[in-house]
């Protein structure tokens, strides 16, 4: 069965294309976590004192072999910002020692960075990115020649944010390993765009997000990390489960008093895309974005950053022009919602396609843009 625009509550007047800021949740999966959220307000301490251990280990497990993991490795967080604080903000690391990364992470990513520097004294070296992007293996030596006997962890995007590249994290992975670095892979994209079997990657700590691309609700994050590395990884916030013994899932999963229904709920997320058949929509969306990149490229004279290193978004450059007043027109004359400005120091517009858009949505926004930027 396919989805269809119906399936989801995006407004029926916008044109959304921005599901990688915020993803949009189906119905029947939003109606799956207010059904969770009226359990839990209906007798608040038997949900979450007696049954909420035995309710997240179901879902935990339900996650781990959609990711191909034991279920001893994933902790919910609530999104990839807080899964990366845990493992960044764990790591020992003293003046003299180097973080590696690219100039293509995420804001609040690189922020975390340079927090963890100042705290440590730790470098942070940004690789800088040649685009167009050439190849798997070309992006990896090049980024791993910045790699010394100083580099103590990777910090890299499985899909970046700004220019919405698929890193081959596998292949730097396997590298890393075998040359004793630790890495730490920000997946915020990554689960429900790609087929993600966190085994096959072997990165030592994976943070993702379900509530972007799995469309599950917003506030559902998990944080991966293989068994060596459970003991110094300290939780955000220690709470019941910090005692003596208890292991990686009960010392982190619990920070307090909150609402997991977006944890339970990731199950019907995953469950919603396997019933509809999700690896036909990818591939639909990813036509879209492939072709939203051909006609622009070709309309403005420009170069693809990639042939075709994206899933279901990319980013295209445009001709110089004021990406914020593009953006802004874009939306309050044609009401299409797309980012558009500066992305690793290139202007263009970041194009999101998701079930929920149609040949006609992107017919559009292309001549929405060709009327802005003549
Ligand atoms: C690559 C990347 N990392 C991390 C994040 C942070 O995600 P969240 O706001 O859900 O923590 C984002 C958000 O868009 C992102 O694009």
């Amino acid at each position: 069965m396919s989805p269809s625009s119906a399936d989801f509550l995006i407004r029926d007047d916008i044109i959304f294309f921005n599901h990688g800021s915020f993803g949009a949740c189906p119905r029947p999966v939003f109606e799956r976590y207010q059904a969770w959220q009226r359990e839990l307000e209906g007798q608040p301490v038997e949900f979450l004192l007696r049954r909420r251990p035995a309710l997240m280990a179901n879902a935990r497990a339900a996650i781990a072999n959609y990711f191909n993991v034991p279920a001893g490795e994933i902790v919910f967080v609530a999104n990839v910002t807080a899964g990366l604080n845990v493992a960044l903000r764990s790591l020992r690391l003293h003046r003299g020692d180097e973080i590696l990364t690219t100039n293509h992470e995420y804001g609040a990513v690189n922020r975390l960075l340079d927090f963890v520097s100042a705290k440590t004294g730790a470098a942070v070296r940004r690789h800088r990115v040649r685009l167009p992007y050439e190849s798997d293996e070309a992006f990896t030596a090049a980024f791993l020649a910045e790699a010394s006997a100083r580099t103590k962890a990777i910090v890299i995007s499985h899909i970046t944010s700004s220019t919405s590249l698929i890193f081959p994290v596998e292949l730097i992975c396997r590298r890393a390993r075998e040359a004793g670095i630790l890495t730490i892979v920000d997946g915020a994209h990554a689960p429900g765009q790609l087929p993600l079997d966190l085994t096959a990657i072997g990165a030592d700590i994976y943070s993702g997000n379900f509530h972007k691309w799995l469309c599950a609700p917003k506030g559902s994050g998990f944080l991966h990390a293989r068994a060596e590395h459970h003991d110094w990884i300290d939780p955000l916030a220690v709470s019941h489960g910090w005692a003596a013994g208890s292991d990686f899932v009960e010392r982190n999963d619990w920070g307090g008093t909150r609402d997991i229904a977006p944890f339970l709920t990731v199950p019907a997320a995953i469950d919603y895309q396997r019933d509809h058949q999700w690896d036909r929509v990818r591939a639909a969306c990813h036509a879209l974005a492939g072709a939203a990149q051909h006609e622009l490229c070709a309309h403005y004279g420009l170069q693809p950053l990639s042939r075709d290193q994206f899933a279901q978004m990319v980013t295209v450059p445009l001709p110089a022009c004021d990406g914020a007043a593009v953006q802004k027109q874009l939306y309050d004359e044609y009401r299409i919602e797309a980012p558009v400005g500066e992305f690793a120091g290139q202007g263009g517009i970041r194009i999101s396609v998701q079930a929920y858009n149609t040949a006609k949505d992107l017919e559009r926004l292309l001549a929405a843009l060709k009327s802005i930027i003549t």
